[in-house]
């Protein structure tokens, strides 16, 4: 039988099996925690949006959740400033890099972006940072797909779950720092075909940055 582990929420106390991921456990127990990268079955987790920060008594300094095993009774916080000002700070950058155009996208209302912004209580926008955009705006190289590079926010899900359905990959990160967008790798009428019966990637998307044609 799996260990049980004690762990203090904020002022909720909750039971976590031994091992299980720290923001599996808080998301479970209906504890939310903004975050965009973060996959049940991967670990190591991504760990990349740099967004589901919590404070934990026996550590210095915030710590993303989803990297946290736990292994032991823990003393967790949600909600302290310094996690807050990550959040914020952390969402304000991704929205520099974003197209903001929400009545017109096709996950308005279902967007994890807009419920981050409305559980932090501040607006879609990038705060004092300038905004940034790659060209061109759409890629609609694949026979199947179209992919919005300045609505992504790079959290891999789609390259994941790629990995996950075919023995081929299809998609895959592409470019360096600024530039970086998810491409289609080797692309071939197979595996376009293959996509036609798919589209696990665009059911996965957070926002709406691989859509459907
Ligand atoms: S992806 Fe989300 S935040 Fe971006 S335009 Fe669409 S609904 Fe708005
Ligand atoms: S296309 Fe969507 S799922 Fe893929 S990295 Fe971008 S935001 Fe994440
Ligand atoms: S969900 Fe933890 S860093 Fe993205």
């Amino acid at each position: 039988m799996t260990e049980s582990v004690s762990i203090t929420v904020d002022d909720k106390t909750i039971a976590a099996a031994k091992g299980v991921n720290l923001l599996s456990a808080c998301l479970a127990n209906g504890i939310y925690i903004p975050h965009l990268c973060y996959m049940e079955n991967v670990n190591p987790a991504a760990a990349s949006c740099r967004l589901c920060f919590v404070e934990i008594e026996s550590r210095s300094g915030p710590v993303p959740a989803c990297t946290v095993t736990v292994e032991e009774p823990l003393s967790v916080r949600t909600d302290t400033p310094a996690v807050r000002r990550l959040q914020k700070a952390g969402l304000q950058l991704l929205l520099s890099v974003h197209r903001i155009e929400c009545r017109i996208c096709p996950a308005n209302r279902r967007c994890e972006l807009q419920r981050i912004a409305k559980f932090l209580k501040v607006g879609l926008k990038p705060g004092k940072l300038a905004q940034r955009f790659k060209q061109p705006e759409i890629d609609s190289s694949h026979p199947c797909l179209n992919y919005y590079p300045n609505r992504c926010v790079l959290c891999g899900k789609c390259v994941h779950v790629c990995r996950a359905q075919h023995r081929d990959v299809v998609l895959t990160f592409a470019k360096r720092g600024f530039d970086t967008v998810v491409g289609y790798y080797g692309l071939s009428d197979n595996l376009a075909h293959a996509c036609q019966d798919c589209r696990a990637c665009a059911d996965v998307c957070p926002v709406a940055a691989l859509l459907s044609k």
